[in-house]
Protein backbone atom coordinates (compact mmCIF):
# COMPACT_ATOMS: atom_id res chain seq x y z
CA UNK A 1 0.00 0.00 0.00
CA UNK A 2 1.40 3.09 -0.74
CA UNK A 3 2.23 5.00 2.37
CA UNK A 4 0.84 8.01 0.83
CA UNK A 5 -3.21 7.00 1.39
CA UNK A 6 -5.02 10.40 0.24
CA UNK A 7 -1.77 12.33 -0.86
CA UNK A 8 -1.46 12.47 -4.82
CA UNK A 9 1.89 10.68 -6.32
CA UNK A 10 2.68 14.65 -7.66
CA UNK A 11 2.36 15.54 -4.58
CA UNK A 12 4.88 13.02 -3.18
CA UNK A 13 7.15 13.94 -5.96
CA UNK A 14 6.98 17.93 -4.97
CA UNK A 15 7.86 16.57 -1.76
CA UNK A 16 10.79 14.51 -2.70
CA UNK A 17 11.94 17.42 -4.77
CA UNK A 18 12.15 19.39 -1.89
CA UNK A 19 14.08 17.35 0.74
CA UNK A 20 17.34 18.88 0.21
CA UNK A 21 15.80 22.59 0.26
CA UNK A 22 14.36 21.42 3.78
CA UNK A 23 17.63 19.89 4.92
CA UNK A 24 19.03 23.14 5.05
CA UNK A 25 16.16 25.40 6.56
CA UNK A 26 16.65 26.19 9.84
CA UNK A 27 14.04 27.93 12.32
CA UNK A 28 16.74 30.21 13.90
CA UNK A 29 15.00 33.86 13.55
CA UNK A 30 13.78 36.21 16.28
CA UNK A 31 10.31 35.06 15.73
CA UNK A 32 11.08 31.43 16.28
CA UNK A 33 12.66 32.12 19.50
CA UNK A 34 10.34 34.75 21.10
CA UNK A 35 7.05 32.04 19.95
CA UNK A 36 9.44 29.74 22.05
CA UNK A 37 9.97 31.75 25.04
CA UNK A 38 6.25 32.77 25.23
CA UNK A 39 5.07 29.04 25.09
CA UNK A 40 7.72 27.97 27.62
CA UNK A 41 6.20 27.19 31.15
CA UNK A 42 9.18 26.50 32.99
CA UNK A 43 8.81 29.57 35.25
CA UNK A 44 5.10 28.71 36.06
CA UNK A 45 3.72 25.97 38.29
CA UNK A 46 2.21 24.34 35.84
CA UNK A 47 5.60 22.56 35.33
CA UNK A 48 3.52 20.05 37.96
CA UNK A 49 2.91 18.14 35.33
CA UNK A 50 4.46 17.10 32.03
CA UNK A 51 7.06 19.43 30.52
CA UNK A 52 5.78 18.16 27.08
CA UNK A 53 2.35 19.54 27.61
CA UNK A 54 3.96 22.85 26.83
CA UNK A 55 7.55 22.38 26.22
CA UNK A 56 6.75 20.48 23.22
CA UNK A 57 5.61 24.07 22.01
CA UNK A 58 9.02 24.65 20.83
CA UNK A 59 9.99 23.53 17.34
CA UNK A 60 11.76 19.77 16.80
CA UNK A 61 14.67 19.92 15.03
CA UNK A 62 13.90 20.83 11.02
CA UNK A 63 16.75 20.68 9.31
CA UNK A 64 16.31 16.33 9.95
CA UNK A 65 12.74 16.61 8.00
CA UNK A 66 12.01 12.65 7.55
CA UNK A 67 11.72 11.00 4.38
CA UNK A 68 9.09 13.30 2.63
CA UNK A 69 8.53 9.95 0.40
CA UNK A 70 6.88 8.73 3.90
CA UNK A 71 4.18 11.49 3.92
CA UNK A 72 3.62 11.34 7.49
CA UNK A 73 2.41 14.54 8.20
CA UNK A 74 0.35 14.24 5.10
CA UNK A 75 -1.47 11.71 5.58
CA UNK A 76 -2.09 12.32 8.92
CA UNK A 77 -3.30 15.63 8.51
CA UNK A 78 -5.83 14.57 6.27
CA UNK A 79 -7.63 12.28 8.66
CA UNK A 80 -6.15 9.09 7.35
CA UNK A 81 -8.21 6.32 7.54
CA UNK A 82 -5.40 3.96 9.06
CA UNK A 83 -6.22 5.37 12.41
CA UNK A 84 -3.74 8.26 12.31
CA UNK A 85 -5.60 10.65 12.95
CA UNK A 86 -4.89 12.41 16.12
CA UNK A 87 -8.21 14.04 16.80
CA UNK A 88 -9.37 10.92 17.54
CA UNK A 89 -8.14 11.28 20.60
CA UNK A 90 -8.71 14.55 22.33
CA UNK A 91 -11.89 15.10 20.60
CA UNK A 92 -14.05 12.86 22.73
CA UNK A 93 -12.00 14.21 25.82
CA UNK A 94 -14.05 17.24 26.59
CA UNK A 95 -17.82 16.01 25.52
CA UNK A 96 -16.44 12.68 28.28
CA UNK A 97 -16.08 15.25 31.08
CA UNK A 98 -19.36 16.58 32.70
CA UNK A 99 -20.86 19.79 31.73
CA UNK A 100 -18.29 22.24 33.90
CA UNK A 101 -15.21 19.46 33.55
CA UNK A 102 -13.00 20.36 30.69
CA UNK A 103 -13.62 24.28 31.89
CA UNK A 104 -12.66 23.50 35.32
CA UNK A 105 -9.57 23.46 36.20
CA UNK A 106 -8.47 19.86 38.08
CA UNK A 107 -6.61 21.86 41.04
CA UNK A 108 -4.37 24.87 42.01
CA UNK A 109 -1.47 24.95 39.39
CA UNK A 110 -3.50 23.31 36.21
CA UNK A 111 -5.31 24.44 33.25
CA UNK A 112 -8.47 23.61 32.86
CA UNK A 113 -8.29 20.75 29.78
CA UNK A 114 -10.59 23.22 27.48
CA UNK A 115 -7.18 25.40 27.10
CA UNK A 116 -5.11 22.93 26.05
CA UNK A 117 -7.38 21.95 23.30
CA UNK A 118 -7.30 25.55 22.34
CA UNK A 119 -4.00 25.70 22.56
CA UNK A 120 -3.21 22.85 20.59
CA UNK A 121 -5.50 25.20 17.22
CA UNK A 122 -3.44 28.60 18.35
CA UNK A 123 -0.27 26.21 18.25
CA UNK A 124 -1.20 24.72 14.79
CA UNK A 125 -2.22 28.16 13.60
CA UNK A 126 1.46 29.97 14.32
CA UNK A 127 3.14 27.31 13.24
CA UNK A 128 1.56 26.31 9.91
CA UNK A 129 -0.75 29.55 9.48
CA UNK A 130 1.69 32.12 10.61
CA UNK A 131 4.91 31.02 9.96
CA UNK A 132 5.11 28.63 7.15
CA UNK A 133 2.03 30.21 4.56
CA UNK A 134 2.75 33.36 5.55
CA UNK A 135 -1.10 34.46 7.11
CA UNK A 136 -1.51 36.32 9.92
CA UNK A 137 -5.20 36.92 9.99
CA UNK A 138 -6.17 33.99 12.19
CA UNK A 139 -7.92 34.89 15.42
CA UNK A 140 -5.80 37.25 17.66
CA UNK A 141 -7.91 36.96 20.24
CA UNK A 142 -7.44 33.06 20.32
CA UNK A 143 -3.87 32.97 19.81
CA UNK A 144 -3.86 35.29 22.93
CA UNK A 145 -6.30 33.24 25.33
CA UNK A 146 -4.32 30.24 24.31
CA UNK A 147 -0.71 31.45 24.58
CA UNK A 148 0.66 30.36 28.11
CA UNK A 149 2.42 33.13 28.50
CA UNK A 150 0.19 35.92 27.55
CA UNK A 151 -2.80 34.37 29.39
CA UNK A 152 -1.58 33.64 33.30
CA UNK A 153 -3.22 30.74 34.48
CA UNK A 154 -5.84 32.36 36.38
CA UNK A 155 -6.89 33.98 33.27
CA UNK A 156 -7.42 30.52 31.67
CA UNK A 157 -10.51 29.69 33.76
CA UNK A 158 -12.49 32.23 31.49
CA UNK A 159 -12.52 30.60 28.36
CA UNK A 160 -14.60 30.64 24.67
CA UNK A 161 -17.24 28.16 24.93
CA UNK A 162 -16.53 24.45 23.80
CA UNK A 163 -18.03 25.04 20.44
CA UNK A 164 -16.17 28.08 19.55
CA UNK A 165 -13.25 26.40 19.98
CA UNK A 166 -14.33 23.18 18.18
CA UNK A 167 -15.17 25.74 15.35
CA UNK A 168 -11.38 27.33 15.67
CA UNK A 169 -9.71 23.98 15.78
CA UNK A 170 -11.62 22.82 12.63
CA UNK A 171 -10.75 26.37 10.64
CA UNK A 172 -7.16 25.96 11.36
CA UNK A 173 -7.43 22.07 10.38
CA UNK A 174 -9.15 23.10 7.39
CA UNK A 175 -6.84 26.07 6.91
CA UNK A 176 -4.13 23.80 7.37
CA UNK A 177 -4.97 21.15 4.88
CA UNK A 178 -5.55 23.25 2.12
CA UNK A 179 -2.40 24.75 2.73
CA UNK A 180 -1.02 21.08 2.44
CA UNK A 181 -1.93 21.09 -0.96
CA UNK A 182 0.06 23.74 -2.10
CA UNK A 183 3.08 23.63 -3.23
CA UNK A 184 5.02 25.43 -0.36
CA UNK A 185 3.39 23.77 2.60
CA UNK A 186 3.62 20.45 1.04
CA UNK A 187 7.11 21.33 0.87
CA UNK A 188 7.14 21.81 4.07
CA UNK A 189 6.46 18.52 6.08
CA UNK A 190 8.57 19.43 8.96
CA UNK A 191 6.39 22.08 10.22
CA UNK A 192 3.53 19.54 9.75
CA UNK A 193 5.41 17.11 11.90
CA UNK A 194 6.17 19.23 14.65
CA UNK A 195 2.30 20.22 15.10
CA UNK A 196 1.51 16.78 15.01
CA UNK A 197 3.82 15.85 17.63
CA UNK A 198 2.90 18.84 19.52
CA UNK A 199 -0.85 17.84 19.54
CA UNK A 200 -0.11 14.12 20.42
CA UNK A 201 1.95 15.31 23.57
CA UNK A 202 -0.89 17.68 24.58
CA UNK A 203 -3.34 14.81 24.27
CA UNK A 204 -1.52 13.05 26.71
CA UNK A 205 -1.26 15.54 29.33
CA UNK A 206 -5.45 16.57 28.89
CA UNK A 207 -5.59 12.64 30.15
CA UNK A 208 -3.43 13.92 33.41
CA UNK A 209 -6.15 16.40 33.79
CA UNK A 210 -9.16 14.57 32.96
CA UNK A 211 -7.85 11.93 35.28
CA UNK A 212 -7.19 14.70 38.16
CA UNK A 213 -11.09 15.31 37.95
CA UNK A 214 -13.34 13.66 40.50
CA UNK A 215 -15.21 11.17 38.96
CA UNK A 216 -18.41 12.95 39.97
CA UNK A 217 -17.33 15.88 37.11
CA UNK A 218 -17.24 13.73 34.02
CA UNK A 219 -18.35 10.89 33.17
CA UNK A 220 -17.65 7.23 30.90
CA UNK A 221 -18.59 7.82 27.28
CA UNK A 222 -21.75 5.57 26.44
CA UNK A 223 -20.73 2.56 25.08
CA UNK A 224 -17.30 2.64 25.64
CA UNK A 225 -15.81 -0.94 26.64
CA UNK A 226 -12.87 -1.39 27.82
CA UNK A 227 -9.64 -2.93 25.90
CA UNK A 228 -9.77 -6.95 26.36
CA UNK A 229 -7.30 -7.14 28.83
CA UNK A 230 -4.38 -9.90 27.63
CA UNK A 231 -3.19 -12.91 29.07
CA UNK A 232 -0.28 -12.72 31.85
CA UNK A 233 2.30 -13.69 30.66
CA UNK A 234 5.26 -15.18 32.38
CA UNK A 235 6.48 -12.31 34.42
CA UNK A 236 8.57 -12.20 37.18
CA UNK A 237 12.14 -12.44 37.78
CA UNK A 238 14.94 -9.99 36.33
CA UNK A 239 17.35 -10.64 33.74
CA UNK A 240 21.35 -10.33 33.11
CA UNK A 241 22.02 -8.15 30.63
CA UNK A 242 25.69 -8.62 28.96
CA UNK A 243 28.11 -5.86 28.99
CA UNK A 244 28.43 -4.11 25.22
CA UNK A 245 27.72 -1.44 23.32
CA UNK A 246 25.34 0.76 21.33
CA UNK A 247 24.25 3.47 19.34
CA UNK A 248 21.98 5.70 22.11
CA UNK A 249 19.82 8.66 20.92
CA UNK A 250 17.70 8.94 17.73
CA UNK A 251 20.32 8.16 14.30
CA UNK A 252 18.88 8.90 10.64
CA UNK A 253 16.21 11.16 9.03
CA UNK A 254 13.29 10.41 11.01
CA UNK A 255 11.82 12.23 13.94
CA UNK A 256 13.48 13.40 16.89
CA UNK A 257 13.89 16.33 19.37
CA UNK A 258 17.06 18.35 19.95
CA UNK A 259 17.78 15.87 23.63
CA UNK A 260 17.66 12.77 21.98
CA UNK A 261 20.43 14.00 19.34
CA UNK A 262 23.07 13.55 18.48
CA UNK A 263 23.40 9.45 18.47
CA UNK A 264 26.51 8.18 19.50
CA UNK A 265 27.78 4.76 20.86
CA UNK A 266 27.95 3.85 24.48
CA UNK A 267 29.52 1.18 26.62
CA UNK A 268 27.66 -0.27 29.07
CA UNK A 269 28.54 -2.70 31.89
CA UNK A 270 26.64 -6.19 32.33
CA UNK A 271 23.75 -5.60 34.63
CA UNK A 272 20.91 -6.69 36.38
CA UNK A 273 16.87 -5.18 35.33
CA UNK A 274 13.88 -7.06 36.01
CA UNK A 275 11.49 -8.15 33.26
CA UNK A 276 8.59 -6.18 34.31
CA UNK A 277 7.61 -3.08 35.98
CA UNK A 278 7.03 -3.04 39.63
CA UNK A 279 3.42 -3.80 40.43
CA UNK A 280 0.76 -2.18 42.93
CA UNK A 281 1.47 -5.75 44.73
CA UNK A 282 4.94 -5.20 45.18
CA UNK A 283 4.50 -1.55 45.64
CA UNK A 284 2.12 -2.34 48.94
CA UNK A 285 4.46 -4.01 50.59
CA UNK A 286 6.53 -0.85 50.75
CA UNK A 287 3.66 0.98 52.07
CA UNK A 288 2.65 -1.41 54.78
CA UNK A 289 6.19 -2.05 56.08
CA UNK A 290 6.69 1.70 56.73
CA UNK A 291 8.51 2.87 53.70
CA UNK A 292 6.57 6.29 53.77
CA UNK A 293 7.70 6.75 57.56
CA UNK A 294 11.36 5.97 57.22
CA UNK A 295 13.82 8.71 56.38
CA UNK A 296 16.32 5.84 55.97
CA UNK A 297 14.82 5.13 52.24
CA UNK A 298 14.95 8.73 50.93
CA UNK A 299 17.18 11.24 49.75
CA UNK A 300 17.16 14.32 52.13
CA UNK A 301 15.17 16.38 49.53
CA UNK A 302 12.90 13.25 48.68
CA UNK A 303 12.02 13.45 52.23
CA UNK A 304 11.85 17.14 52.72
CA UNK A 305 9.40 16.94 49.85
CA UNK A 306 7.40 14.06 51.32
CA UNK A 307 6.65 15.52 54.38
CA UNK A 308 5.88 19.04 53.14
CA UNK A 309 3.72 17.54 50.75
CA UNK A 310 2.11 14.94 53.58
CA UNK A 311 2.85 12.24 50.81
CA UNK A 312 1.36 8.45 52.23
CA UNK A 313 0.73 7.04 48.86
CA UNK A 314 1.20 6.75 45.46
CA UNK A 315 -0.99 9.73 43.74
CA UNK A 316 -3.29 6.71 42.18
CA UNK A 317 -4.26 5.14 45.05
CA UNK A 318 -7.18 5.91 46.83
CA UNK A 319 -7.24 4.56 51.04
CA UNK A 320 -9.84 3.04 52.40
CA UNK A 321 -10.91 -0.32 54.52
CA UNK A 322 -9.16 -1.34 51.15
CA UNK A 323 -6.89 0.42 48.55
CA UNK A 324 -8.78 1.36 45.96
CA UNK A 325 -7.49 3.39 42.31
CA UNK A 326 -8.73 6.37 40.65
CA UNK A 327 -9.38 5.17 36.83
CA UNK A 328 -10.00 7.71 33.70
CA UNK A 329 -13.37 8.02 34.68
CA UNK A 330 -14.60 6.42 37.60
CA UNK A 331 -12.64 4.43 41.53
CA UNK A 332 -12.41 0.86 41.23
CA UNK A 333 -10.79 -1.73 42.75
CA UNK A 334 -6.89 -1.85 42.91
CA UNK A 335 -5.62 -4.48 40.38
CA UNK A 336 -2.48 -5.48 42.51
CA UNK A 337 -0.99 -7.07 38.79
CA UNK A 338 -0.85 -4.08 37.18
CA UNK A 339 2.19 -1.73 37.46
CA UNK A 340 2.27 1.04 40.15
CA UNK A 341 2.14 4.68 39.25
CA UNK A 342 1.53 8.12 40.13
CA UNK A 343 4.88 8.15 42.04
CA UNK A 344 6.94 10.57 42.01
CA UNK A 345 10.64 10.09 41.01
CA UNK A 346 11.69 10.48 45.08
CA UNK A 347 8.96 7.74 46.02
CA UNK A 348 10.45 5.50 43.20
CA UNK A 349 13.80 6.12 44.53
CA UNK A 350 12.84 5.16 47.90
CA UNK A 351 11.23 1.79 47.06
CA UNK A 352 14.26 0.68 45.13
CA UNK A 353 16.33 1.63 48.36
CA UNK A 354 13.80 -0.17 50.74
CA UNK A 355 14.58 -3.26 47.82
CA UNK A 356 17.89 -2.67 48.16
CA UNK A 357 18.40 -1.89 44.55
CA UNK A 358 18.56 1.04 42.54
CA UNK A 359 16.36 2.36 39.33
CA UNK A 360 18.21 1.73 35.79
CA UNK A 361 20.20 4.68 34.11
CA UNK A 362 18.64 5.87 30.70
CA UNK A 363 21.70 4.22 29.09
CA UNK A 364 20.73 0.95 30.85
CA UNK A 365 17.02 1.53 29.94
CA UNK A 366 17.79 1.75 26.50
CA UNK A 367 20.22 -0.74 26.16
CA UNK A 368 17.47 -3.24 27.51
CA UNK A 369 14.90 -2.01 25.26
CA UNK A 370 16.45 -2.23 21.91
CA UNK A 371 19.88 -4.25 21.92
CA UNK A 372 23.13 -3.86 19.94
CA UNK A 373 21.03 -2.89 16.44
CA UNK A 374 19.40 0.14 15.33
CA UNK A 375 15.60 -1.03 16.66
CA UNK A 376 13.55 1.53 16.74
CA UNK A 377 11.19 -0.63 18.94
CA UNK A 378 12.14 -3.09 21.45
CA UNK A 379 9.96 -5.39 19.23
CA UNK A 380 12.27 -4.16 16.37
CA UNK A 381 11.39 -1.78 13.79
CA UNK A 382 8.00 -2.52 12.96
CA UNK A 383 5.23 -0.30 13.11
CA UNK A 384 3.43 -0.29 16.85
CA UNK A 385 0.20 -2.68 16.78
CA UNK A 386 -2.35 -3.55 20.01
CA UNK A 387 -0.85 -6.85 20.50
CA UNK A 388 3.06 -5.77 21.37
CA UNK A 389 1.89 -3.40 24.47
CA UNK A 390 -0.67 -1.75 25.64
CA UNK A 391 -0.18 2.25 24.04
CA UNK A 392 -2.09 4.48 21.76
CA UNK A 393 -5.35 3.57 23.67
CA UNK A 394 -6.81 7.02 25.39
CA UNK A 395 -10.11 5.87 27.19
CA UNK A 396 -8.23 2.81 28.31
CA UNK A 397 -5.75 2.41 31.61
CA UNK A 398 -2.52 0.35 32.84
CA UNK A 399 -3.02 -3.67 32.10
CA UNK A 400 -1.24 -5.98 34.64
CA UNK A 401 2.36 -6.19 33.87
CA UNK A 402 4.00 -8.43 31.06
CA UNK A 403 0.97 -8.89 28.97
CA UNK A 404 2.14 -8.17 25.40
CA UNK A 405 4.86 -10.84 24.91
CA UNK A 406 4.67 -9.91 21.23
CA UNK A 407 6.33 -7.09 22.24
CA UNK A 408 9.48 -8.33 24.44
CA UNK A 409 12.70 -6.71 23.41
CA UNK A 410 15.94 -8.34 22.69
CA UNK A 411 17.30 -8.75 26.48
CA UNK A 412 13.54 -10.47 26.96
CA UNK A 413 12.14 -7.68 29.17
CA UNK A 414 8.28 -6.96 28.57
CA UNK A 415 5.98 -3.40 28.68
CA UNK A 416 9.24 -1.61 28.00
CA UNK A 417 6.57 0.22 25.20
CA UNK A 418 3.74 1.62 26.73
CA UNK A 419 1.75 0.81 29.70
CA UNK A 420 3.40 3.36 32.02
CA UNK A 421 6.51 5.97 31.24
CA UNK A 422 9.62 4.23 33.60
CA UNK A 423 11.36 6.58 35.61
CA UNK A 424 15.34 6.18 35.39
CA UNK A 425 17.80 7.21 37.75
CA UNK A 426 19.47 9.92 35.08
CA UNK A 427 19.41 13.18 35.55
CA UNK A 428 18.11 14.99 32.40
CA UNK A 429 21.13 16.36 30.27
CA UNK A 430 22.09 16.74 26.75
CA UNK A 431 23.61 14.29 25.11
CA UNK A 432 27.56 15.05 24.33
CA UNK A 433 27.71 17.06 20.90
CA UNK A 434 24.06 18.25 22.11
CA UNK A 435 23.26 21.72 20.24
CA UNK A 436 20.38 23.29 21.13
CA UNK A 437 18.07 22.96 18.37
CA UNK A 438 16.43 25.46 16.96
CA UNK A 439 16.61 27.24 20.68
CA UNK A 440 16.95 26.31 24.16
CA UNK A 441 14.11 26.70 25.67
CA UNK A 442 12.72 22.88 24.35
CA UNK A 443 15.54 21.26 26.25
CA UNK A 444 18.78 22.87 27.51
CA UNK A 445 16.82 25.37 30.16
CA UNK A 446 15.63 21.92 31.85
CA UNK A 447 18.94 20.91 32.17
CA UNK A 448 18.38 21.84 35.70
CA UNK A 449 19.81 19.26 38.00
CA UNK A 450 15.64 18.48 38.81
CA UNK A 451 14.48 17.17 35.87
CA UNK A 452 14.82 13.13 35.97
CA UNK A 453 14.94 11.01 32.32
CA UNK A 454 11.40 8.79 31.93
CA UNK A 455 11.02 6.37 29.10
CA UNK A 456 8.78 4.41 27.66
CA UNK A 457 5.56 5.93 26.61
CA UNK A 458 2.47 4.79 28.78
CA UNK A 459 -1.13 3.43 27.56
CA UNK A 460 -2.13 6.80 26.47
CA UNK A 461 0.92 7.62 24.33
CA UNK A 462 0.06 8.06 20.43
CA UNK A 463 2.32 5.35 18.61
CA UNK A 464 4.24 8.47 16.43
CA UNK A 465 6.09 9.30 19.55
CA UNK A 466 6.77 5.80 20.78
CA UNK A 467 10.10 5.78 19.44
CA UNK A 468 12.69 3.99 21.89
CA UNK A 469 15.07 7.14 21.67
CA UNK A 470 12.27 9.34 22.91
CA UNK A 471 13.56 11.13 26.46
CA UNK A 472 10.48 12.41 28.25
CA UNK A 473 11.68 14.73 31.57
CA UNK A 474 9.91 15.77 34.49
CA UNK A 475 10.75 17.25 37.77
CA UNK A 476 11.56 14.48 40.68
CA UNK A 477 8.31 15.84 42.46
CA UNK A 478 6.21 15.14 39.51
CA UNK A 479 3.85 12.63 40.46
CA UNK A 480 0.43 13.07 38.34
CA UNK A 481 1.68 11.53 34.94
CA UNK A 482 0.59 7.67 33.90
CA UNK A 483 4.74 6.67 35.05
CA UNK A 484 5.54 3.85 36.88
CA UNK A 485 9.40 2.49 37.02
CA UNK A 486 11.34 -1.06 37.13
CA UNK A 487 14.49 -2.37 39.00
CA UNK A 488 18.08 -2.86 38.05
CA UNK A 489 21.06 -3.59 40.22
FE1 LIG B 1 2.03 23.39 23.88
Amino acid sequence: MSPCLRVSEPLCAKLSRKREELRTQRLRDTEARSFAARDDLGTSDDVQHSPHGCYACAARRIDDTGDPDDCRSARVFYGATDGADPRRNHAPVCPRCGRDGPATAAGPGFRPILWHRGHIGAYEAYWILHRSKGDTTTSAEFQRIFDPINTPRDDARNLPPLDEIDAYLADVRRQSVSWLSEPGGAADTATFDLVLEHELQHQETMLYLLHLLDPSRKRRPDGLVDRERPDLAATNGRVRVPAGSFEIGASGPGFGYDNERPAHRVEVRSFGIDRTLVTNAQFMGFVDSGGYTTPEYWTDKGWAWLESENIEHPHSWLPGRRWRVRGLFEDREMDPSEPVWGVSWYEADAYARWAGRRLPTEIEWEFAARGTGSRVYPWGSAEPKPNLGNFDDPTGGPTPVGGYPDGVSPFGLLDMTGNVWEWTSTEFAGYPGFRADPYPEYSELWFDGDHRVARGGSWATRSPILRTSFRNFFRRAFRIGFIGFRLAD
